[in-house]
């Protein structure tokens, strides 16, 4: 069952840009590792490597004491049981469920595909997961959180002997995350290898035996979990002492609402929701998964069908039938769903970046120096970690892909802007930079609303939290009320 694999001198280039400068270490059968480093370490890119997504450039891969031979592909690894949960999900959105758990591995029944046993299987895997769903649903019907458990349905349905999970809880909600786990402790018990990759500490050291630490494509550490901490972890990672997470609170504004909403209602989701942000303020919204938070949003953005709703942005109503509408009035969103409707990943660094503030460039005529200045400003001041400018947005690792998500919705200089869930997948230093980010745009006289489903991150940086359960808005908290326990109290709706 166990597997034992050693990196040794393993480089990977991308043209002239060299992402791994010889990594080498061993992993022994049955442990579970974790892989940390900031966004760009090149944690992705090796453990692509590891399973036959990349080969690379130096260097080689040893399975159970053998050289594994370059160029066996995807195939090769799972056949060795090598399967990699990736961090941008890698599924087939026309295709089914059971399409996509079988794909390339589809069973037969002499000359003909056993549909129905791929189904019973398809049903098995699901139920493991918790994800209770009939196998012929399309991919592309599903929510992100559902595509998340689908992707790890589909590596346990492959009988891994060395499972890889990248950032696999980024999108599930509390009990989800805890049912993997449970899945995880079985899969060590019988022998597997995992490697998990996470920018959640706190799930590090509780799952995992050793953490390894890359920094900038190399390894810098290696530690057995239960001798460091977490603020030891991250310091690793950033090769540095970090400081406090949060900046110092400022005191909440008192000026004239720049954003109010009255009576908004999106069928199915989120009804008759009454509320306001002013300018200079931080508003926080809560809820478990589910509770109709993004798709309030993205009613209010013309994203969604919704059927009643007044709003008013710097005392004026408006009609919003499109994010181009809304960025025209002040208001931009920045959507959870990165991949999906937050950047188009196949074109380059620059339309990513100034596609909402078209018209600023369009008129008279597209100025492709302004663009690119723009281009550059954004990656220094966001930090966005790129061997060339000149790359497809597919290319950056998934940290450095929200934080240009980030910079592109700021970039029409909105006077209110909406964040849902800004630091999904973003390491511990960026995290920071991301809060203080915010503080600042709330300083200038923006507007800020944030959706998150880390609770610690909006008690630390929130003015007021709005906390909405079934589509309802319950609550609005603010200090001293604003605690973990009162958070989760009215998301829940129990005591
Ligand atoms: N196809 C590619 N072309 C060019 N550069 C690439 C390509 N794939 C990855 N890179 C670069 O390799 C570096 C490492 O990326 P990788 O995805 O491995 O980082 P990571 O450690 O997984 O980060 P994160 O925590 O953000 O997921 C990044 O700087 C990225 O831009
Ligand atoms: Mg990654």
């Amino acid at each position: 069952m166990s597997v034992a694999v050693e990196f040794r001198n393993v480089t990977k280039e991308y043209g002239p840009v060299r992402v791994l400068h010889g990594v080498g270490f061993a992993l022994q059968p049955g442990r579970v590792y974790g892989l940390l480093g900031e966004n760009g370490a090149g944690k992705s890119t090796l453990m692509k490597i590891l399973a036959g997504y990349e080969s690379p450039t130096t260097g080689e891969i040893l399975i159970d004491g053998a050289v594994r031979a370059p160029a066996g592909g995807s195939r090769a690894a799972e056949a060795q049981g090598i399967v990699l949960i990736h961090q941008e999900f890698n599924l087939a959105e026309d295709l089914t469920i059971a399409q996509n758990i079988f794909l390339g591995h589809e069973i037969r029944k002499g000359l003909f595909l056993d549909d129905r046993a791929m189904r019973e299987q398809t049903r098995a895997a699901l139920a493991k997961v918790g994800l209770p769903l009939d196998p012929d649903t399309r991919v592309r019907k599903l929510i992100v959180a559902e595509k998340q458990l689908v992707e790890i349905a589909r590596a346990l349905a492959r009988h891994a002997r060395l499972l890889i999970m990248d950032e696999p809880t980024a999108t599930l909600t509390p009990g989800e995350t805890e049912r993997l786990f449970a899945l995880m402790a079985g899969l060590k018990a019988a022998g597997v290898t995992i490697i998990y990759i996470s920018h959640k500490l706190d799930e590090v050291e509780r799952t995992t035996d050793e953490v390894i630490v890359m920094r900038d494509g190399q390894l810098v550490a290696r530690e057995a979990t239960a001798s460091v901490t977490r603020r030891q972890m991250a310091n690793l990672m950033v090769g540095r002492e970090l400081a406090d997470l949060f900046p110092e609170k400022l005191p909440a504004p008192d000026g004239a609402p720049a954003m109010r909403v009255r009576g908004l209602t999106v069928p199915g989701w989120a009804e008759d929701i009454d509320f306001e942000v002013r300018r200079g303020e931080i508003l926080g919204f809560a809820g478990l998964v589910g509770a109709g938070r993004t798709e309030l949003f993205e009613g209010l953005l013309g994203l969604r069908p919704r059927t009643a709703g007044e709003l008013e942005l710097a005392g004026q109503p408006v009609q919003v039938r499109s994010p181009r509408d809304a960025a025209r009035h002040g208001l931009t969103y920045l959507s959870e769903d990165r991949k999906g409707k937050g950047l188009h990943v196949h074109f380059g660094l620059r339309p990513n970046l100034t596609l909402m503030a078209l018209e600023r460039y369009a008129s008279p005529w597209l100025r492709p120096a302004d663009e690119e200045a723009a281009l550059r400003d954004a990656v220094q001041e966001f930090g966005i970690r790129t061997g060339s400018l000149e790359v497809r947005a597919s290319s950056l690792s998934g940290g450095n892909q929200q934080k240009l998500a980030l910079a592109k919705v700021l970039h029409p200089g909105p006077s209110v802007v909406v964040l849902d869930e800004p630091t999904r997948g973003v390491d511990v230093g960026a995290k920071r930079e991301i809060y203080h980010l915010v503080q600042r745009l709330a300083a200038q006289g923006l507007a800020v609303i944030v959706i998150s489903s880390e609770l610690m991150e909006l008690i630390g940086l929130c003015h007021r939290v709005a906390v909405m359960r079934a589509g309802r808005l319950q609550t609005t908290l603010q200090a001293p009320h604003l605690t973990e326990e009162e958070l989760i109290v009215h998301a829940t709706g129990t005591r």
